[in-house]
């Protein structure tokens, strides 16, 4: 029995080795931790339960039947966050360079399988250099069965992707499919294929960074939703993105204990809005000063700035925010903006997430740059989602609400269930300026009568009451009781029930 024993712990300690301690010394070169030392962090102390340690690949071409490494350059199972139950999958660089075989697939699926059937969120932690290549089919039917498995995951449970090595072909596939990807910066990468590959087609000579390093995700493409400093932060971030998140879509977002009165005035928000209507004012500051304890987990922070989102509490519970940023591009929508509000309201949808929405956009971005490549349909997705969505969604304007725009932003005929103002709200077809300029087109020579018919449209609709008045605006509120105002309106709404109508899937502008 003693020998048995002996032998279980040494087939585990050879498990636990992966690669060797040879390339487990240069991934902690290259700043990067180890498989397991990742998953140690991510999950609560002990609480990690590993299935799937002892799987070797099947392979036998070019000599891979002498190269079984027990685990296959994946580690899988489950664990807690916060006492909260989550699946993992681990890739292990050290083997095989965390490429991907059939056996490797097999232990992702297993993993991803179960999350489904129990109702818990699936976390990628991506280091691997794709397809296994001595494989050939066999590792990409194993891509093909991951992909699958994610789609038939999506808005079941959420699934998190963090991206901590170069990740390639197959390996950026996956994490596409998933509702968040992170990075960490100077040492992960996506990229379809590499630099050797780029300079072979196009000519083009970049760098693994240039190409597909985090900052260029986070800051150019919008493929990853935010870059971390180094393993550590992404790990801990991740952690805490995970306690605003339901486990699954049967759940409601979950409730933390408050400390935070839900009654809190904040007075220096009746200052927020500058007198001069052009000049900008950091929205950031409102979503701070109105959530619980200042505590804003922001998604995509450094891509389309002119819009924030992210996920916030009101009274313990998680609710997503959604708002425009008047400190870039004057807050207007743009495709960039528009598609990444849009994919987080369909999350915040998926997952019974209440959606507060902070308004001050003067339109959509005019320019041939945006019709050319489609603004239209891209700003449609935003309407779209907002109209689908079923969740409570609570809107403020606090200033310019224009145009289509104004329809877009979660307004009361796209099903906003409570519509504030502030009283320093404009809701109208445009600017006073451009308005005058086109209805009054013949006064253009006399600025004296321009003049005259601004101000006037600027008393009929530089204010929220015409819409007040339509019963578009439920309420216009002083800017210091916007907290107590969301709250109670959540509060609310906990018990709202909206079904759309059966069909087998929608068909938003993709
Ligand atoms: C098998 C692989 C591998 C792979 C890396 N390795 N990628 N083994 N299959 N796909 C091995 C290397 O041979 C090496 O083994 C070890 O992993 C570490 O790799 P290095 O190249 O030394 O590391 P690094 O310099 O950091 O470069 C990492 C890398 C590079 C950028 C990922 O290895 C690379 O370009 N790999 C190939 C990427 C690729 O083309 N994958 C296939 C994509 S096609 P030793 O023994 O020397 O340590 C695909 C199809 C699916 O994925 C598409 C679905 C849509």
């Amino acid at each position: 029995m003693h020998e048995i024993i002996q032998k279980l712990e040494e087939k585990r300690a050879a498990a636990r080795l992966g690669g060797g301690e040879k390339r487990i010394e240069t991934q902690h070169g290259k700043g990067k931790l180890s498989a397991r030392e990742r998953i140690e962090i991510l999950f609560d102390e002990g609480s990690f339960e590993e299935w799937d340690m002892f799987v070797e690949h099947r392979c036998e071409d070019f000599g891979m039947g002498a190269q079984r490494v027990p685990g296959d350059g994946v580690v899988t199972g489950y664990g807690t966050i916060n006492g909260r139950p989550m699946f993992v999958f681990s890739q292990d660089f050290t083997v095989f360079g965390g490429s991907l075989s059939e056996s490797h697939a097999k232990k992702i699926l297993k993993v991803m399988e179960k999350a489904v059937q129990v109702g818990a969120p699936v976390i990628g932690l991506n280091d691997s250099g794709g397809a296994r290549i001595q494989e050939g089919v066999a590792s990409l039917a194993g891509y093909a069965d991951v992909f699958l498995q994610n789609v038939l995951a999506s808005g079941v449970v959420p699934q998190i992707s963090l991206v901590m090595g170069p990740c390639a072909g197959g390996a950026v596939y996956s994490p596409a499919m998933t509702d968040f990807i992170f990075m960490v910066k100077d040492s992960s990468y996506m990229f379809v294929t590499g630099p050797d590959v780029v300079k072979t087609v196009t000519h083009e000579t970049v760098t693994q960074e240039q190409l597909g390093g985090a900052m260029t995700h986070a800051q150019k493409s919008g493929v990853a939703d935010g870059a971390f400093e180094n393993d550590v932060d992404a790990l801990l971030q991740l952690r805490r993105l995970m306690d605003f998140l339901p486990l699954n879509n049967r759940e409601k977002p979950p409730v933390l204990a408050c400390v935070d009165p839900a009654d809190r005035d904040d007075y220096s928000l009746d200052t927020l809005i500058p007198d001069n209507p052009n000049k900008p004012y950091d929205m950031k500051e409102l979503i701070l000063k109105v959530v619980d304890e200042g505590d804003f987990f922001e998604i995509g922070e450094h891509f389309a700035k002119n819009m924030i989102v992210g996920f916030g509490r009101m009274e313990g519970q998680t609710v997503g925010i959604v708002a425009n940023q008047p400190m870039v591009l004057a807050g207007c929508l743009d495709i960039d903006s528009s598609r990444k509000a849009a994919r987080f309201v369909r999350f915040c949808d998926c997952f019974n997430i209440p959606i507060v929405t902070f308004v001050d956009v003067p339109g959509f971005l005019p320019g041939t740059n945006q019709e050319f490549n489609g603004i239209i349909k891209h700003g449609a997705k935003l309407l779209f989602a907002y109209a689908e969505a079923t969740v409570p969604k609570v809107t403020v304007i606090t200033r310019k609400a224009y145009g289509g725009a104004y329809d877009v932003m979660s307004s009361k005929h796209i099903r906003g269930d409570v519509n504030f103002a502030w009283p320093t709200a404009e809701i109208a077809v445009m600017g006073a300026k451009g308005a005058v300029e086109i209805i009054f087109r013949q006064d253009i020579g006399d600025p004296a009568k321009i003049a005259d018919r601004t101000k006037e449209y600027e008393s009929r609709f530089a204010n929220p009451f015409r819409a007040a008045n339509l019963g578009f605006i439920d309420d216009v509120i002083m800017p210091h009781g916007t907290r107590r105002r969301i709250c109670r309106s959540l509060a609310m709404l906990k018990t709202k029930d909206v079904k759309n109508p059966w069909k087998k899937h929608d068909n938003i502008p993709l």
